[in-house]
């Protein structure tokens, strides 16, 4: 069982294969938070609470007496704003009176079997009621009849506890939320690290680790989606924490809009964590009767640092939150005629690409921005989802057919949630735009966001996709989304309810998301942002790959791949090789090594064959071979940071491993050459220590290529790479 409740403490424990978690409601009432951390024995942990009069304390009206009982400093499970609690609050309620005093009791609880699920939400799921409990902990205000429900879905072969709130107000005055929270996190003890994944437009997720100090330190969004610049998957580390070893705690927050992520190192050194959607501009209007559903956040606790948590993650992502046919059916290779043609194509030009493609062993042939509307630049035409038949020169199914002649599968890209100045749509309709009454809008790329929190905005681009799609044999979509929202407004809610807007906003994407794949099922979808600019385990739930980044350079991709790695999959890394000079960076490196590097995601090309020469092509042809032989050690095999690629190194190396150890595939690039250089090991992972494997003609004992290395080849040239396929031996 994993869910344990002792009523006679009110204490609810629970377990997964190696955490465990535990609150309490005290006395008075409070959900106390008491423990997370390594499974051990389920005792009360609440003898870990210090309690002392700290000054300038607030004290509960019914326990004022007890100057030490104070939510300033008690660790909460869910802490409110207004109530004593001076910390970084997870719930803020206006009520109509305009105060925010909220004070939650417990009030009771619920077990029930299996997963919750979440309205228009995604979450993670069960396939087996029986993998998975959930406990319901309801909390209530007296005063006010609010009532939150707090979700944990307890995944205990999966080793990890997903959460989420419910508030509902059964009182006789709509209230406002100004602020919910996903999950909450107050640790008594410890010094952490936090670790959060920045970056920009083509440079996604580097890896940031600060400790956490006194005072608050965040990363979010308020881009109106989960961003290039701030990742929703962050992790609370031991100081000590390293990628084998140590304690760490990992968040992923399964949401695509505005997030922000806190952490509070309090006046008696105990660190918060909080997750959720960002306050920023969100206020949320509950009538009588109504409730809210904030996103899901799902925690992994590891105590064998970053490695153990990404694996668990890894799995959960790749087996419990992807759905669909593409879940488990093999991805194919693609070519995505994007850096190969720009806008610059027509039918013909597709085909030829399409051909050679075909002869190098490409499986899907993927056509880029530019073949609807009036859509030769990137100044014009989003919105208008029509075939541009003169460009093409054909219909889209005699393009699709001749296509599919070849033997490839067909796929076309579309950005619905936006609209270009320049387009019938937005001439027809300007106030489905998101933009503020009177003022002009911001444009970025040309172009404004719809607003897709109105049902009938979704119902027309739903419309148009349905009718290309229907109109040729269509195997995939690429959903691309290029800017950031500004000017959060429509005109579709009235002034009190624009606090609302960037949510709804969210829930009409996925709504629309929904449809398409409920109606389309054989459809293979990528998530695209202008590269990896929402790159989150939200969309994951509808698409079950996401293009990685707009940086295609082989060399920098290391560092976004590496940084995407912690939570993320290699199964849902769109990646791709492209030529040499890379357009993005200009740097110049062998087609092997792009190829290496694009292997560690779901592998394709983005160039035009025809620049090709025949020993490229070949080696294309040889590529797309190495991938499909090693394609399920890839996919489904547990991938290792070998190195780390920040620094002077002269290698970046990482490693897949079958899940038993009988195979594994290393991967190494070097990323620097020096003169004279010295002799450089890298220490395998995943291997039985016991047991011997084949490398190149040679026999290696699993526990020296672990604990003592394997010696790496001196490169010839800068960037040159190698692939070690390790075969355990009978
Ligand atoms: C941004 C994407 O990341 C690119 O791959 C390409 O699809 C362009 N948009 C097209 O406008």
């Amino acid at each position: 069982m994993a869910i344990i409740l002792n009523e006679k403490q009110s204490l609810f424990t629970l377990q997964t294969k190696n955490s465990m978690y535990q609150m309490k409601a005290d006395e008075y009432g409070a959900l106390l938070h008491t423990y997370y951390g390594k499974k051990t024995e389920n005792i009360d942990y609440s003898y870990l609470i210090s309690m002392q009069d700290n000054g300038f304390s607030g004290n509960p009206y019914g326990n004022a007496h007890d100057r030490a009982y104070s939510f300033d400093t008690l660790p909460q499970e869910y802490p409110v704003y207004g109530g004593g609690d001076f910390r970084r609050s997870a719930l803020m309620v206006r009520y109509g009176a305009g105060h925010c005093a909220l004070e939650l009791h417990y009030d009771s609880y619920r077990i029930i079997k299996g997963k919750y699920s979440i309205p228009g939400l995604p979450a993670v799921y069960a396939e087996e009621r029986n993998q998975v409990d959930t406990l319901i902990v309801t909390l209530k205000d007296d005063q006010e009849d609010i009532f939150v429900h707090l979700y944990y879905g307890v995944m205990e072969d999966l080793d990890m506890i997903t959460r989420t709130v419910r508030v509902e107000n059964r009182g006789k005055d709509k209230v406002v939320l100004e602020r919910v929270m996903s999950m909450c996190l107050d640790q008594q003890y410890g010094d952490y690290d936090f670790l959060t994944f920045y970056g920009k437009h083509a440079m996604e997720r580097e890896l940031s680790r600060m400790p956490v100090h006194h005072g608050v330190q965040s990363a979010g969004s308020v881009r109106g989606a989960s961003s290039h610049q701030y990742n929703p998957f962050v992790i609370l580390a031991d100081h000590k924490a390293e990628e084998t070893k140590g304690d760490c705690y990992g968040v992923s927050f399964l949401y695509s809009g505005d997030f922000l992520a806190e952490t509070e190192y309090d006046q008696i050194n105990q660190t918060r964590l909080v997750m959720g959607i960002h306050p920023d501009n969100f206020r949320f209007i509950l009538e009588p009767g109504e409730e809210f559903w904030a996103p899901e956040a799902a925690m992994v606790y590891s105590d064998k640092g970053f490695e153990n948590m990404s694996h668990i993650y890894h799995k959960a992502f790749r087996n419990n939150l992807c759905r669909g046919k593409y879940k488990n059916a093999r991805r194919p290779v693609l070519l995505n005629n994007w850096e190969g043609t720009y806008f610059d194509f027509n039918g013909e030009k597709l085909v030829q690409m399409a051909e050679e493609a075909a002869e190098m062993g490409v499986e899907l042939f993927v056509l880029d921005d530019g073949w609807f509307g009036k859509r030769d630049s990137d100044n014009s035409g989003l919105g208008d989802w029509t075939v541009n038949e003169k460009k093409l020169g054909c219909t889209l199914k005699e393009l699709s057919d001749r296509i599919h002649e070849l033997g490839l599968t067909f796929g076309i890209w579309f950005e619905p949630e936006c609209v270009s100045e320049d387009s019938d749509l937005y001439r027809e309709h300007p106030e489905w735009a998101l933009k503020a009454p009177g003022k002009k809008p911001m444009l970025s790329r040309s172009q404004l966001v719809l607003d897709f929190s109105r049902a009938e905005v979704r119902e027309h681009i739903f419309a148009q996709m349905c009718s290309v799609l229907d109109s040729a044999r269509i195997e995939y979509v690429k959903w691309d989304f290029n800017r950031s929202i500004s000017d959060i407004y429509s005109a579709g809610l009235s002034a009190e309810r624009q606090g609302e807007v960037a949510h709804r906003y969210v829930l009409g994407l996925y709504d629309i998301l929904e449809r398409i794949t409920q109606r389309y099922p054989d459809l293979l979808i990528e998530g695209c942002s202008g590269g990896g600019g929402r790159f989150d385990a939200g969309m994951l739930y509808y698409t079950p790959q996401i293009w990685c980044s707009d940086d295609t350079d082989a060399i920098e991709r290391l560092k976004i791949q590496y940084g995407t790695s912690f939570a993320y999959p290699v199964s849902t890394v769109g990646a791709h090789v492209s030529a040499s000079p890379n357009h993005q960076t200009g740097r110049k490196t062998p087609i092997s090594t792009r190829a290496a590097a694009a292997m560690a995601g779901t592998f394709g090309y983005e160039l035009d064959p025809g620049k090709l020469n025949a020993r490229d092509k070949e080696e294309i042809h040889d590529q797309i071979e190495v991938f499909k032989k090693y394609y399920d050690l890839i996919q489904q095999g547990d991938y290792y940071r070998l190195t780390n690629p920040y620094g002077e190194k002269a290698y970046h190396a990482w490693e897949f491993a079958a899940p038993d150890g009988r195979e594994a595939l290393v991967s190494v690039v070097a990323v620097k050459v020096y003169a004279n250089p010295a002799p450089v090991i890298i220490k395998l992972r995943g291997l039985r220590e016991d047991k011997y494997y084949r490398l190149n003609g040679k026999s290696y004992l699993g526990g020296a290529l672990m604990y003592a290395g394997l010696p790496l080849p001196q490169p010839k040239e800068e960037y040159e790479s190698w692939n070690f396929h390790l075969v355990m031996e009978k």
